[in-house]
């Protein structure tokens, strides 16, 4: 059977428009899709968005091969067999899908808007542009941090002011991290013995309104590496990553709050290789390598929080983006995470095969909610009466705050909304009694969530039977340390099982 490349089966113009045309009218008669999106609070979303034909693409007479149904995106593939051309179909699920006529303002409510309040409760909320070059990532993260913007000073605004904000911009190419505030200045990703991840040269700045804020965005894109390549000669061969971080200037022992913002580098990264020198080739499979670790992790991590039993290791460290997103993968995190994807998708038809690989991407990342209940865990919070939260928390405190377990659990919550509070306000509910100072509201705090924490680890180990990660080589880990300061380069078998050891190791006795 002949293979034919898009651009021969896009001579058939009228056939696909036709056949496009004769699906979508098939999908609006057919009834509504009963609205499934449960309103339980995910950890990680997944999201699609196609853009409008580019004038450039309508001029050349581009065929328009995606379409939003619902909260679906359906990509109309063309291929050919021998009984001549065909499209088909590929449907994907998502938390929502945004078409050519959803402006930002709809990505961002959708997407975005709750990781605001996470942020400055102490949470971290990471989002990730994904897509092929051109395909609408960057037009999407600008239009984010404006609202961004917008959104956490004025929310800042109306809890009272009392909040730090600190802005800092790093590009990931290939292997080099570079301050894209302070004129590209080669960076270092640490980890230390305790597993904080640091950035320890990067320029964070203060920043106290909005338009500062935009100010630092706009500075930072417009460093980003643009050196041009066969298929865009703007085009993005680096991550971008866009850092804000809140601290609480009235509550200091509330964690600092995080919020990612990444734009990511193209996703077709292995195209035109054969322009590249080694040089590029090496990039090119670190971005690729890169991606697929960043695949690797948010699939486990969604696996893990939604109780599913194949849990295995999650392998942040394989890559440098990954590794400074550590917080949002790791399941001991003691902090509440979000992580949204937005995966953005051509709508031309030539860019089809690129679209089918984002699909393919992003698809096991939407884990579906398990089958079976999980069995009942009486030592997780998060399944406790009212009763037996309030006698939880009476436990921890001395007998003088005797108000606290009405206050920190009220009247309708249970262990549950205990779990889902933020940081912030877990404290200020405590501080509220006037009996219990921060260093114990804190001490309070941890202690529930080491409950959280273990309660989750346990679940994983029942669920996989034990799951215990076999130690390839005991590295001391005070090594660790070094690793992460080292430049892995791809096809270097040395390094690369000294990382498999390290991962093991941690995994493995780490804890
Ligand atoms: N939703 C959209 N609506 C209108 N134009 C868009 C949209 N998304 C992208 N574009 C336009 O498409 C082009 C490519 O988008 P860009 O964000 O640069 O892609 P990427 O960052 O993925 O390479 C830009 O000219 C941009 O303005
Ligand atoms: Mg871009």
């Amino acid at each position: 059977m002949a293979a034919a490349g898009p651009e021969q089966i896009a001579l058939h113009a009228t056939f696909l428009r036709d056949s496009i045309t004769t699906h979508i009218q098939t999908l609006a008669s057919a009834a509504e899709k009963e609205n499934s999106s449960s309103t339980e609070a995910r950890e990680i979303s997944v999201y699609l968005r196609t853009r409008p034909l580019l004038p450039n693409e309508i001029e050349r007479n581009s065929v328009n091969a995606a379409v939003v149904h619902g909260d679906d995106l359906i990509l109309y593939k063309p291929e050919i067999n021998y009984k001549g051309p065909r499209i088909s179909p590929i449907v994907t699920q998502a938390d929502a899908s945004f078409g050519p006529e959803d402006g930002n303002q709809r990505v961002y409510q959708l997407a975005l808007a709750e990781l605001i309040p996470l942020t400055l409760g102490g949470g971290l909320g990471s989002v990730f542009a994904y897509g092929q070059t051109g395909s609408g990532k960057t037009y999407t993260m600008s239009g984010m941090q404006e609202l961004v913007a917008a959104d956490v000073f004025r929310l800042a605004e109306e809890r009272g002011g009392h909040y730090e904000f600190k802005f800092a911009a790093f590009e990931l190419l290939g292997n080099d991290v570079r301050d894209l505030l302070d004129n590209r200045k080669p960076l270092k990703i640490l980890e230390d013995k305790f597993g904080n991840v640091e950035v320890p040269d990067a320029k964070d700045y203060i920043v106290t309104s909005k338009d500062q804020y935009l100010q630092l965005v706009t500075a930072a894109a417009a460093l980003r590496a643009t050196e041009s390549t066969l298929k865009n000669d703007t085009s993005s061969r680096s991550h971008a990553v866009y850092r804000l971080t809140c601290r609480n200037t009235r509550l200091p022992s509330v964690k600092e709050g995080t919020l990612y913002l990444l734009d990511l580098a193209g996703s077709e990264s292995t195209r035109d290789s054969k322009e590249h020198d080694k040089a590029r080739l090496l990039e090119t499979r670190e971005i690729n390598r890169s991606l697929m670790t960043l695949k690797d992790c948010i699939r486990s991590r969604a696996l893990a929080s939604t109780r599913s039993s194949a849990h295995i290791h999650i392998p942040y460290r394989q890559s440098k983006l990954t590794l400074l997103l550590k917080d949002a993968f790791e399941l001991s995190a003691p902090r509440h995470c979000r992580t949204a994807v937005i995966a953005h998708v051509s709508p031309n038809l030539l860019d089809a095969s690129h679209s089918a690989n984002t699909l393919k991407y992003v698809a096991p990342l939407k884990i579906p909610p398990p089958t079976t209940a999980p069995r009942p865990d009486p030592d997780d919070p998060q399944i406790w009466t009212h009763e037996t939260a309030r006698s939880w928390v009476r436990s921890k405190i001395p007998r003088s705050a005797e108000m606290l377990p009405n206050i920190l659990v009220r009247e309708e919550e249970a262990g549950l909304q205990l779990a889902a509070m933020s940081e912030e306000e877990f404290m200020e509910r405590c501080l509220s009694t006037g009996v219990i100072g921060e260093k114990k509201a804190k001490a309070v705090y941890l202690a529930m969530w080491k409950l959280v924490v273990d309660a989750r680890l346990r679940r994983r180990e029942r669920e996989t039977g034990g799951g215990k990660v076999k130690v390839v080589k005991k590295v001391k880990p005070e090594a660790y340390v070094r690793f992460t300061d080292e430049r892995v380069e791809d096809g270097d078998e040395k390094t690369r099982v000294l990382l498999e050891s390290h991962s093991s190791w941690w995994d493995g006795e780490g804890k």
